[in-house]
C-alpha cells in the first residue's frame, strides 16, 4: 500500500484536499471514516471505517481534512489512538511559499495561498484557498486561516483561533489563542485570548458563539 491517507472521511474539505493530492501528483490511499455519516471523497478513493484501519494504513502519512481546529485536534486524537504517526505536511503545488518559512508537521495549504518570507506555520495550521499571510506572520498549532483571508506582515495568530472566510488583519496585530474573527472583519487591534470579533473596523463581541 502506498500514498496518503486523509483521515476525516466526514469533512466537506476532503473534496479540496483530494485536488492538492492530485494536483502535486500524490496518491490517496484511503479516507478514513472516524464519525458516521456522508463521505466527501469520489468512488475512486477506498473509505475505510476506523475499526478496519490496518497497521499498513498506520504505517503511510496522514493528513486532517477537516477546517475547525476542534475538529482536527479530535480527529489528531482519534489518529494517535488508532496508530497513524506520521503527520503529513501538504502544500499545494499552486501555493507559494517564501524563504525562512517555518513549515510544522500537518500543515495543510490548500491552493493559490501565499505565505510571505520568514513566517511560521506551527503543527497542523489549516490554510484555506487563497489565503494571504505576510512576511513575518507566527500562526499557531491548530489555527486556521479561511479563504481569502489576508494577513499583513507580522501578524500574530494564537493557537486554535479561526480567522474567518476574506478577514483582513492590519500589520503587527496579535490575534490571541482560541479566538475566532468573523468572515470579512477588519482587525485594526489586538484582540484577546478566547476572543470573538466582527465588522470593519472589528468590534470585540462579548458573547462568544
Ligand atoms: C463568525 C461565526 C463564529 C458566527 O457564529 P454564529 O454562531 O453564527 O454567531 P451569531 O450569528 O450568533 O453571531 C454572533 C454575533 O456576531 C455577529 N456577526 C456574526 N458574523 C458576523 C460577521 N461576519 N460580520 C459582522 N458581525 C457578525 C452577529 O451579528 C452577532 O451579533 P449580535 O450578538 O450583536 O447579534 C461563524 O459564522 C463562523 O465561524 N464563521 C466562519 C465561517 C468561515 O469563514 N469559514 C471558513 C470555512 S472554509
Amino acid at each position: 500500500m502506498t500514498g496518503i491517507v486523509l483521515f476525516g472521511a466526514g469533512s466537506p474539505i476532503c473534496a479540496d484536499v483530494v485536488e492538492t493530492c492530485r494536483r502535486n501528483g500524490m496518491q490517496v490511499a484511503a479516507a478514513i471514516r472516524n464519525v458516521s455519516g456522508s463521505v466527501y471523497v469520489d468512488a475512486s478513493i477506498p473509505v475505510v471505517e476506523a475499526a478496519d484501519v490496518t497497521t499498513e494504513m498506520t504505517a503511510l502519512p496522514f493528513v486532517l481534512p477537516m477546517f475547525s481546529p476542534q475538529n482536527r485536534r479530535l480527529a489528531l486524537a482519534n489518529a494517535t489512538e488508532l496508530g497513524f504517526h506520521q503527520p503529513m505536511q501538504l502544500v499545494d503545488c499552486t501555493a507559494i511559499v517564501g524563504g525562512h518559512c517555518i513549515i510544522e508537521e500537518g500543515v495543510y495549504i490548500n491552493t493559490s495561498t501565499i505565505v510571505g518570507s520568514g513566517s511560521t506555520l506551527e503543527r497542523f495550521v489549516f490554510c484555506n484557498r487563497g489565503a494571504n499571510i505576510g512576511h513575518h506572520c507566527h500562526i499557531g498549532s491548530f489555527a486556521s486561516i479561511g479563504p481569502g483571508a489576508v494577513l499583513a506582515g507580522s501578524v500574530t495568530v494564537g493557537a486554535g483561533s479561526q480567522i474567518g472566510a476574506g478577514a483582513i488583519i492590519l500589520p503587527k496585530v496579535r490575534v490571541g489563542v482560541a479566538t475566532i474573527i468573523a468572515p470579512g472583519a477588519v482587525v485594526t487591534r489586538d484582540v484577546s485570548d478566547n476572543g470573538f470579533a466582527a465588522g470593519n473596523p472589528a468590534r470585540i463581541l462579548t458573547s462568544r458563539p
